[in-house]
């Protein structure tokens, strides 16, 4: 693995060494067993968007790993005022060993990527958000003790979780139904790809229809960052699309509920099942940790790479 742009780039024997590498440094971790994978190494992660849990995961990561992160706001740095990517990517690449970069665009995380001559890393676009898929999947295999074959539901906007969890989900075995909005449906890049795994992909406008027997029910917010415009439109448009106790009632009994974060309690979720399944929420949110760590090791690092 030389860079994770999208988990559309990724095989399933890909993902999965992701997922045991990131439960081995868990453990280690918790154990005291050092892991010092990234000695001396830098990653430059550029933000053009807010971030509680990447920002502080990757930071901490790869502090972890023996390295060290610099955080580089769109705010400070010159392609804030308009310094093309491609010359950024050109510059960071002859100081830094790896950069992780937030943005709006997937092409420019591709660009990033094209003109750099180190690993990138997406830390969320419009289209796509890699590693919290990663983190997701992680947790469902603890929680679960198997991803093949699990029912996974997710209810809410056809956006970059959506695109995401669609293609890491159906790549890991799992049969997915989406429940969104008519026009809010992921673009046709991804439903072209699902449709290809046949009944095992299915998108319907009705949530309790879509969480019938789920092993997993994933929502996100209906208005993502860079909407902010489009707020009020979205809140009629998806009224009803929330993770409540009519839609847990038809999920599997030991189904769990899992939030990329942060979430609008009262809007896509309920507090009452946010506050339910707080522990496999926060776990997921922990295990952005170990599955980043993971990707750093695999991209950044001297072990053997696949
Ligand atoms: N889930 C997630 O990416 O959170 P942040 O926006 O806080 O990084
Ligand atoms: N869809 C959300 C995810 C946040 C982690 C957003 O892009 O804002």
């Amino acid at each position: 693995m030389k860079q994770l742009l999208k988990m559309l780039d990724l095989s399933t024997e890909e993902i999965t060494e992701i997922l045991n590498l990131a439960d081995q440094l868990k453990y280690e971790l918790k154990n005291g067993i050092p892991h010092k994978h990234l000695e001396g190494k830098t990653l430059g992660m550029i933000f053009q968007k807010c971030s509680t849990r990447t920002r502080v995961s990757f930071e901490t990561g790869i502090y972890q790993l023996g390295g060290q992160p610099l955080f580089l706001s769109s705010n400070d740095l010159q392609i804030g005022r308009g310094e093309p990517v491609q010359d950024t990517a050109r510059v960071l690449s002859r100081y830094v060993n790896g950069i992780m970069i937030r943005t709006f665009e997937q092409n420019e995380v591709e660009e990033l990527a094209k003109y750099g001559s180190v690993p990138v890393i997406n830390g969320l676009t419009d289209f796509s958000h890699p590693c919290q898929v990663l983190a997701d999947l992680m947790t469902i295999r603890e929680y679960k003790n198997k991803i093949d074959g699990l029912n996974f539901c997710f209810i809410g906007d056809g956006n970059n979780m959506a695109n995401s969890l669609t293609v890491g989900c159906l790549k890991m075995g799992m049969n997915v139904t989406l429940a969104c909005p008519t026009g809010y449906y992921p673009p046709d890049i991804i439903l072209d790809f699902a449709k290809a795994y046949g009944d095992k992909f299915r998108i319907v406008n009705d949530p309790v229809t879509a969480a019938k027997d789920a092993d997993v029910v994933y929502t996100d917010v209906w208005a993502s960052m860079g909407m902010e415009d489009e707020v009020e439109a979205r809140r009629i448009a998806f009224r009803g699309y929330q993770v409540n106790d009519e839609v847990m009632a038809v999920a599997k009994p030991d189904a769990i509920v899992l939030h990329c974060l942060p979430a609008h309690k009262g809007e896509e979720i309920t507090e009452k099942i946010f506050e339910a399944h707080a522990d496999e929420i926060f776990e997921e949110a922990e295990n952005r940790l170990h599955a980043q760590k993971a990707v750093m090791v695999l991209v950044m690092g001297d072990k053997e790479q696949s």
